[in-house]
């Protein structure tokens, strides 16, 4: 192995990523005076967050009535009862006053005509716990909310000191000399060399790993680092077959056209010019839930009713909507329709297809964003050391389904906690424990292996390899012959790791280099993903087993867990759902009748 040196770092936190995520839970350690880092592979705001568009869910009742209790029914429901719903109250009954946070610290929410933060409608939020017409739940900045909310978070993160480490690739999670994480081995891109990042906590707030899959509407630097990292720990990932994807992408570019839009009125059409979601879902239409309406579109397509030469993808139609209104609320998706799909909005429709979105997904962890490594006595167990947020992690909020614009006030609400956390169990005074140093050279030595990897397959091949299985064989219908074949196909791309081929051996800007540790961390990812969608015989949420069309609850209402070993076998065990809100119905809480499992119609 090559001789290679490091620069030490001493924190309290370091949190890896600088998404809404990371940037709020950065925000929220310095704030408490907590000597944090933040380490990030692109600038912040650049990360993928900045992409989100639509808005970030939060029952403020500025447009009409709302509750918290209607926002958590819509969330339970839309999970189809995987959710923990510990953290899916938790998440509601913080949303409010993370959004008027957030419009303090300077996010430049739309407003209505009083002023007030303006609420578009979004799919399967509704009034009256599904009974009532749809609710105006999700407060938007236009349609560029995530940009908005990263340059805010980012300025008040510099604000209160935290200190950024900027185009810093994350290696892998290092140990201390008691096993629990003690930080991570960084390398700094621009100028090769290595840094050690010795911490109290360490803050996993990476993203999904939309890019295991050919198209998705994810940036090109989700790969599911913290997911590869915790999966080379030996601990686990969890429900990770569960792969929205969003029914509106453009066709053949993969670019997010925001379910907002149909939130202001646009409607899909078929090949016969027919608003087919009033017949699948006629209460709530095109504002059903995404994987409801992602199978729809799909089965459209399917039954040869697409649209186009090969008939092939849906339109998305906004031709109907007053001009000023799409310059007003939906400027950004016009512009990526006009750019992207050669359409203009006001006169043509946008032709869109379900794509890959949004990982359910993640490193398990409690309300708290504690990454847990469940044992068979305590499913909760806590692994000392490490906590994920946002996408990277799983709280489990999502369950088997995530609602549109939950994923925003997931990152906020959930990195807020993190913080919460961080300041309660963290001393600042206490000494950091050492690294342990096999876990050091551990580290060192994989890398350097992938530095010289010398075999016969580039990196490029490999991954389009996997991308293309993924989106055959875990795609939004799945049946027992496609997982099988998926689970033979991505155990032999894996298989191929070993013989992977890295030309450029320097240390400075080897994106060769970069985007192969990407695979590396990529390719647990996928495997768990493609394994535990083969293990589990039912459909619930974004699992849609052809096979096995029902939900069953009896059987499999629980999470899954999946280890990766040191030969890419994945190994699965299942851990309790959460079936128990915070708050006893006798203290206020919602009604234990609203949450039971039912059939899930919209
Ligand atoms: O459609 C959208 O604007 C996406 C929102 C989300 O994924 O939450």
């Amino acid at each position: 192995m090559a001789a290679y040196e490091f620069t030490d770092h001493e924190y309290d936190v370091v949190v890896v990523g600088a998404g809404g995520a990371g940037l709020r839970a950065t925000l929220g350690m310095a704030e408490q005076g907590l000597k944090t880092a933040c380490v990030t592979k692109v600038f912040p705001t650049r990360s993928h967050t900045v992409a989100a568009q639509g808005g970030i869910a939060a029952s403020l009742a500025n447009m009409g009535p709302d509750n918290w209790k209607w926002h958590m029914y819509d969330t339970v429901k839309g999970s189809d009862w995987l959710g923990d719903m510990d953290a899916q109250e938790y998440l509601v009954r913080h949303a409010p006053e993370a959004v008027y946070e957030l419009e303090h610290y300077g996010v430049p929410f739309s407003r209505t005509e009083e002023g007030k933060i303006y609420q578009r409608p979004f799919g399967g939020h509704t009034t009256e716990y599904g009974e009532g017409p749809p609710v105006q739940r999700t407060c938007a900045a236009a349609d560029r909310t995530g940009h908005a909310m990263l340059h805010t978070l980012y300025g008040q993160s510099l604000k209160h000191n935290a200190e950024f480490y900027i185009e810093y690739f994350a290696i892998d999670l290092l140990r201390g000399a008691d096993g629990a994480i003690q930080g991570i081995l960084a390398w700094k891109l621009d100028d090769g060399t290595l840094h050690r990042f010795n911490a109290k906590m360490t803050v996993l707030a990476t993203g999904g790993y939309g890019r295991a899959y050919f198209s998705c509407t994810s940036a090109h630097t989700c790969t599911g680092d913290g997911g590869g990292m915790v999966a080379r720990q030996g601990l686990p990932l969890q429900d990770m077959e569960f792969v929205q994807f969003h029914p509106t992408g453009i066709y053949g570019a993969g670019m997010l056209i925001t379910e907002g839009a149909r939130g202001e009125g646009g409607y899909l059409t078929n090949s016969e010019g027919e608003r087919y979601m009033e017949r699948y879902a006629p209460t709530y239409k095109d504002l059903a839930s995404r994987d409801v309406v992602s199978r729809c579109s799909t089965i459209e397509i399917r039954e040869g009713r697409g649209v186009g030469p090969n008939k092939d993808h849906v339109f998305l139609h906004l031709d109907h909507l007053p001009p000023e209104a799409l310059a007003e609320r939906l400027p950004g998706i016009s512009e990526s329709a006009k750019i992207f799909a050669g359409v203009d909005v006001t006169k043509e429709p946008i032709p869109v297809l379900p794509t890959v979105h949004y990982n359910m997904g993640g490193i398990p962890t409690n309300y708290w964003g504690e990454a847990l490594n469940p044992t068979a006595d305590n499913h909760d167990a806590i692994q000392p050391g490490l906590m994920a947020v946002g996408e990277a992690g799983c709280a489990s909020v999502h369950g088997a389904n995530r609602l549109g614009s939950n994923s925003l006030i997931d990152l906020v609400v959930f990195g807020r906690a993190a913080a919460i956390k961080a300041g309660e169990i963290i001393d600042p005074e206490a000494k950091n424990q050492d690294f342990d140093p096999a876990s050091v050279e551990a580290a060192l030595e994989r890398f350097d292996t992938m530095r010289h990897a010398r075999g016969g397959t580039p990196t490029a091949d490999l991954r389009l390899k996997m991308q293309k299985a993924m989106q055959n064989d875990a795609a939004v219908f799945r049946t027992s012959e496609s997982l099988k074949e998926g689970v033979d196909k991505m155990a032999a791309v894996a298989s191929e790791m070993s013989d992977i081929s890295v030309s450029d051996r320097s240390m400075v800007w080897n994106s060769d280099l970069m985007e192969t540790l990407e695979l590396v961390n990529l390719m647990p990812n996928a495997l768990t993903t493609i394994v535990s969608a083969e293990a589990r015989k039912e459909s619930r949420g974004a699992h849609a087993h052809e096979d096995f069309p029902d939900r069953d609850d009896k059987n499999w209402r629980k999470h899954s867990l999946a280890t990766v070993g040191d030969d890419w076998e994945v190994k699965l065990s299942y851990r309790d759902v959460h079936v128990k809100p915070l708050t006893p119905e006798s203290e206020g809480g919602i009604e234990l009748k609203r949450l039971a499992p039912k059939k899930r119609v919209y």
